[in-house]
């Protein structure tokens, strides 16, 4: 039994890689590298490959004993996907069908995959429940959605099970200090933060009006080892659930920009120079996700749930890294 992890050389990919090594679970990587660290398959099985080929699929993956895939590669700069349409289709949208084609061809079953919860655009309601209206705002979310659709339509049409994840906020590390977030260029707001704290350099906020308490955004950090355990979770649950199902993955606590950036200042025991920019088209005021679901049927547990658990573990990371 193999698990087929795309990504594997990314952030959440090599946290589940981790999570799979520490089950003795068997896996192997595929990834092109092209936002990936090869330092993070080093004495891995994985295989280089670009998963926009579909011919690189097949020959590189055809005669492995591959029973189930968990999809994490894809690229996921939000701005990017804006200027770079046609290349995120392809490498968002066109790749995750060549990977499902390839799923069917070989009748792998089980088919995990990172969506986002960029596909539920400006929400109504909060938290947000996985009912909620789909009316992604930005080309990534668009792509996001159009792969979930995808997976749907053939799970009713052939014997593929899907889950599909929507995560919310991954941040943090893991607790061997080795393995953290580091994407080139990095977006995200805890890394960020952390190396304008070590770097004693200015940290600009997106904006300070959006209708939040202190008017900066609010958002809903995950841990990224609780994220690495519910795709594990998703598999098992696909063995007594067929067909097409989707979760969130959130922690269902919100933080604003400032509150992150405040714990920041207090784990770090240093003050992190603050200027406030232009707020970003597009970003809504508030991100929360309704995790219920995916607690109460995948027997997800939040085991490193607080907003100082998750930023200590990637000051530790950003520490050891430097
Ligand atoms: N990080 C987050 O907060 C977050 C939130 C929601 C969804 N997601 C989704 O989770 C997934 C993983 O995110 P991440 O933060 O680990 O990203 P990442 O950039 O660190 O990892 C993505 C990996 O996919 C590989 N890859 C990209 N295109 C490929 C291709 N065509 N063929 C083979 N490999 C390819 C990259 O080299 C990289 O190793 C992505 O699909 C992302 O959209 C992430």
């Amino acid at each position: 039994m193999t698990i087929l992890v795309t990504g594997g050389a990314g952030y959440i990919g090599s946290h589940f890689v981790r999570h799979l090594e520490r089950k003795k679970i068997d896996f192997v990587i595929a990834d092109n590298f092209s936002t990936g660290h090869k330092k993070l398959v080093k004495n891995k099985k994985f295989v280089e490959l670009d998963l926009r080929d579909p011919k690189e699929i097949s020959v590189n993956l055809q005669d492995l004993d591959i029973t189930s895939i968990v999809h994490f590669a894809g690229l996921s700069i939000v701005s990017d996907s804006q200027k770079m349409k046609k290349e995120y289709y392809e490498n968002n949208v066109l790749a995750s069908m060549n990977l499902a084609k390839f799923a069917l061809e070989k009748k792998i079953r089980k088919f995990i995959y990172s969506s986002s919860a960029a596909v539920y655009g400006i929400p109504e309601d909060i938290p947000i429940k996985e009912n909620h209206p789909t009316r992604p705002i930005n080309n990534y979310g668009k792509n996001k959605l159009e792969v979930e659709n995808l997976l749907k339509d053939l799970s009713m049409e052939f014997p593929l099970d899907v889950v599909c994840l929507r995560y919310f906020n991954a941040a943090g590390a893991d607790d061997n200090g080795d393995l953290g977030e580091e994407h080139n260029p990095e977006t995200h707001l805890i890394p960020n933060v952390i190396n304008s704290a070590l770097n004693s350099s200015e940290f600009t906020v997106n904006g300070d009006t959006y209708k939040t308490n202190d008017g900066t955004c609010i958002r809903d950090y995950v841990h990224v080892n609780d994220l690495a355990s519910a795709h594990l979770l998703s598999l098992n649950f696909l063995d007594f659930n067929k067909g097409f199902h989707i979760f969130n993955l959130g922690s269902e606590k919100g933080f604003s920009v400032m509150e992150v950036i405040n714990e920041c200042q207090k784990l770090m025991k240093t003050e992190i120079k603050v200027r406030i920019g232009e707020k970003r088209e597009g970003d809504p005021d508030i991100l929360i996700a309704d995790n219920t679901k995916s607690v109460s049927k995948l027997n997800w547990k939040l085991e490193k749930n607080t907003l100082r658990t998750i930023i200590s573990s990637a000051i530790d990371y950003h520490k050891n890294a430097l």
